[in-house]
């Protein structure tokens, strides 16, 4: 959570720092602020709120400046408020900074500044950091560099740090443990950013730095340096990422280009891995550690949010198609556990991001016990991607709204290849099973192009059930965590309560929540428990429910005991969870735009989670 921007160069800062700001606000949107230098010293603005609210608070100020830092902010230790916004300044005045990241031995920090005699102004762990390392400095006599060396040996948790100093005013001093820090190289000048998006109109060329190590940013300069002062070799990487990709390509609402690009994404999925002529699917991270893959006793899959819904599906496909016992693990939970880890279990970890913290934690915690560690994820070169032993990447392009949507379905794709990959390898199917799901996933893209052309329709559904307090959304087998997705999606945009559960579960406990108030949303495509799904539905309507489904085309029995239905082509429903989610996506985003929400930055929420 949390954006950070700098840049430092001949060009004016400002217009660069808060176009980077608006494009890195999914990473958090409870405040912003920007810190400016130039030769009459460092100018601070910041302000509660997005990141328009900031750049209508300085119209009329002075933005004069070639370096400078700016950040927008997911808030953790402090409410969100100007007083707690970034940049902060340092006591002595000379120094700014942001930060993203917790600092977790904060308190015993403050202690030492406060028994020294420091006033904070902000309940903030990074003033804390910042008046560390100045008190270091100013002890010691040394450089900031030196300072910041020093001071981040003691420091737990996570951070992003960039600090500006008056007394170099070209110079930004950055530092990374735990969350991302992107360095694009122009000509004479050069970018910083929690991600590429900032820089991409003017390089092409980017460092990701590494945990532990700093750098000091100069217009013509880039140093990187470890922890104990030694010097790198920065590794400089060609971005691949469009300047479309990140913009709404005439959409109300990024998460609306994005439910709407899924044809293409999958078919970026596939591409290149799936050839169902040639009866092919080729991917080189299984490759590569196949005979681990074959040979492994168990899979432990961990993720978070729609990330573990979607280690959920695989669960029953990489069960049935490769008989492997399988463990889906809330990422959270299972770093905390003692997990029992054997040599050669396989842990694949599964985020769009690659940055959440949990997942990364738990990934850490594997890898230290023996395991193998495959990623699934979809931005390139993020931390997860980089720790892993192997993965397949999902190739969703950058996805900006908080709710994910293309990163999901892109994720059961990868996962779906994954499985046939190994069960061919293993002989746990059939040629005959095997040629009629590559088949099934390659129609895909197709289908869901189809479903979204109901657009219209489930936009006017919306409308029907803005009001309702609480849904209930239920599926069975493999649509069980398309009902969990379905309900997240909805909780996430709408801020109505809704929870998500195995239909078959229904009558131990939440049917007592049923009158003709609830929406009760049945994920009923025909599969082989249609009957006992229809059952259910049965068992809502004996009791008033109001029933919603999504169906399959042409099945007019199941249409017909509800009371609205979103129509999903058929496909076998070992690939169906892609498809069916598709009108639910669209089904919670009109909700959240029919309630006057802003779907793409849900309250409270933020699009990488960088803290525990
Ligand atoms: C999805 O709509 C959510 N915003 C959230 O649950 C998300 O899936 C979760 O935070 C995991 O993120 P990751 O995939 O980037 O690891």
């Amino acid at each position: 959570m949390c954006g950070i921007v700098g840049y430092t160069g001949p060009k004016e800062a400002y217009p660069i720092l808060i176009k980077g700001l608006k494009r890195l606000e999914y990473r958090g949107y409870d405040s912003a602020g920007i810190a400016l230098l130039n030769s009459a010293g460092l100018n601070i603005y910041k302000k509660k709120g997005k990141v328009a609210d900031l750049e209508e608070f300085i119209i009329g100020k002075n933005t004069h400046g070639n370096t400078g830092i700016g950040h927008t902010r997911w808030a953790t230790h402090g409410e969100p408020s100007d007083r707690n916004a970034h940049p902060h300044r340092s006591a002595g005045g000379k120094l700014a900074m942001i930060h993203n990241g917790i600092i977790e031995n904060y308190n015993q920090l403050k202690q030492e500044l406060l028994n020294k005699g420091y006033s904070l102004q902000s309940d903030t762990d990074t003033e804390v950091l910042l008046n560390f390392i100045e008190e270091i400095k100013n002890k010691n006599q040394c450089s900031l560099e030196e300072a910041v060396r020093i001071a981040l040996k003691r420091v737990t948790g996570a951070y992003v740090i960039l600090i500006l100093d008056e007394e170099n005013p070209d110079t930004i001093l950055a530092a990374r443990k735990g969350s991302p820090l992107v360095i694009g190289i122009g000509k004479g000048e050069h970018f910083l950013g929690s991600d590429a998006s900032p820089m991409l109109e003017y390089t092409r060329e980017v460092v990701y730095v590494n945990d532990y190590e700093l750098a000091i940013v100069k217009p013509d300069e880039l140093i990187l340096k470890n922890l104990g002062n030694e010097t790198i070799t920065p590794f400089v990487q060609k971005l691949d990422m469009e300047l479309a990709a990140i913009e709404k390509g005439g959409y109300q609402h990024f998460m609306l280009k994005e439910i709407h690009e899924q044809p293409h994404t999958l078919y970026d999925c596939f591409r290149g891995r799936l050839d169902a002529e040639a009866g092919l699917i080729t991917m080189s991270g299984v490759q590569q550690y196949a005979d681990e893959l074959v040979h492994a006793k168990r899979i432990i899959m961990v993720g978070c949010g729609t990330s573990w819904h979607a280690a959920l599906v695989a669960e029953y496909l990489f069960e049935e198609l490769c008989r492997v016992p399988v463990e889906v693990e809330y990422a959270s939970e299972f770093r905390y556990r003692n997990p029992v880890i054997r040599q050669g279990d396989i842990v694949v970890a599964i985020s769009q991001s690659g940055e959440t913290a949990d997942t990364l934690v738990a990934i850490e915690k594997a890898r230290e016990q023996g395991a193998i560690i495959f990623g699934v994820v979809n931005v390139v070169g993020s931390s997860i991607s980089r720790i892993t032993h192997a993965g397949a990447y999902t190739h969703a392009g950058p996805e900006i709204g908080v709710a994910s949507t293309k990163a999901y379905t892109a994720q059961l794709s990868v996962l779906t290849m994954m499985a046939l990959n190994i069960a061919r390898m293993k002989n746990t199917i059939s040629e005959e099973n095997f040629l009629h799901l590559l088949k099934e996933l390659q129609q895909i893209p197709e289908k869901v192009s189809w479903t979204l052309q109901h657009n219209q329709h489930i936009k006017d559904m919306a409308q029907k059930y803005k009001n309702a307090k609480d849904f209930l959304y239920l599926g069975r087998n493999l649509n069980f965590p398309t009902a969990l997705e379905g309900a997240l999606k909805l909780k996430e945009i709408s801020y109505i309560h809704a929870s998500g559960y195995p239909a078959g579960e229904m009558k131990h406990g939440p049917i007592a929540l049923v009158d003709e108030h609830l929406p009760v949303v049945f994920i009923a495509t025909k599969d082989k428990v249609h009957d006992k799904i229809i059952s259910n539905m049965q068992e809502i309507k004996a009791r008033k429910g109001r029933l919603l489904a999504v169906i399959t085309e042409g099945d007019t029995a199941t249409k017909e005991i509800c009371e609205d239905t979103m129509v999903v082509p058929e496909a076998d429903e070992r690939v169906a969870p892609i498809l069916n989610v598709v009108p639910l996506q669209l089904l919670a985003y009109h909700i959240g735009v029919a309630k006057g929400y802003d779907v793409d930055k849900p309250r409270n929420l933020a699009k990488s989670v960088t803290v525990e």
